[in-house]
C-alpha cells in the first residue's frame, strides 16, 4: 500500500511519487496548498535565511504558463518541431496543482551556498511529503525548463535557480513501486 497515512512513520515508509501526467482531480484546495507550503517552510535552514521561494501557478494561469514555456523553448531552439512544442505546452497543463520551488542563495551570507541549496532541496522534499500527508500524490520534475534562463527570469529573481516543479493531485492510475536502495549498500557503521 502506498502513502499509508495511518501514522507519520508509515506514511514516510510507504510514500511514493505520482507521475504528473497521470494525475487527476481532486487536487488540493488553496487552503491545503497553504498548509503544504507551511510544512515546506519549516525545513532545516542554517542561518534562518529562507533560501527558497515557492511560486504557485493556479489553474487559470496554466495557459499563460504554457505560453511562457513555449516562448522560452522556441527562443532557445528556433528549429523546434511542432511535436516538441506540444510536449512543452502539455508539461504546463499536468495535474490539478503546481508549485515551483526556487533556490535563492544569498552570496553575501556566511552560510555556504551549498548549505543554502541543500535547504531548498529539503524544502522540496518536505513539500512532496506534505502533499502525500494531505491526501494527494506529488511529482517533482525538472527537465530543460528548470535550466532555461528565460523560464527562471519569468518565475524568479536574478540569481534564482529552479529546484523543481512540484505537481500535486490524485493518482489517475495505480502507483507502482520502484526499486529502493538496499540499506546494506548505502549504510555503514564507522
Ligand atoms: C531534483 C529532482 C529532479 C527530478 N526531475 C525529474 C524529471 O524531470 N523527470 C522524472 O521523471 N523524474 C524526476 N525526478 C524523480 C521523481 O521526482 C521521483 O523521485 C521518482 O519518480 C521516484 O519517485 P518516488 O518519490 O516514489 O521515489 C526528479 C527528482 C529530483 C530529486
Amino acid at each position: 500500500m502506498f502513502n499509508d497515512r495511518s501514522t507519520p512513520l508509515s506514511l514516510l515508509l510507504t510514500r511514493r511519487s505520482g507521475k504528473p501526467r497521470d494525475m487527476v482531480a481532486p487536487g488540493p484546495t488553496a487552503g491545503q496548498v497553504a498548509t503544504i507550503l507551511r510544512v515546506a517552510a519549516r525545513v532545516p535552514d542554517h542561518g534562518k535565511l529562507s533560501p527558497w521561494r515557492f511560486v504557485t501557478i493556479a489553474a487559470d494561469r496554466r495557459a499563460a504558463f504554457g505560453d511562457m514555456l513555449v516562448a522560452a523553448y522556441v527562443a532557445e531552439r528556433p528549429e523546434a518541431r511542432e511535436r516538441e512544442i506540444d510536449e512543452v505546452r502539455a508539461f504546463a497543463h499536468q495535474a490539478p496543482a503546481l508549485v515551483v520551488v526556487l533556490s535563492r542563495v544569498d552570496p553575501a551570507s556566511k552560510i555556504p551556498p551549498w548549505e543554502q541549496e541543500l535547504s531548498a532541496g529539503a524544502a522540496t522534499g518536505y513539500l512532496v511529503a506534505a502533499a502525500s500527508a494531505a491526501g494527494f500524490v506529488a511529482g517533482w520534475l525538472t527537465g530543460w525548463a528548470a535550466y532555461s534562463p528565460d523560464v527562471i527570469a519569468a518565475l524568479g529573481e536574478p540569481g534564482d535557480r529552479i529546484a523543481g516543479f512540484v505537481f500535486i493531485g490524485s493518482p489517475g492510475r495505480d502507483l507502482e513501486e520502484r526499486p529502493r536502495p538496499d540499506l546494506a549498500e548505502i549504510v555503514r557503521a564507522w
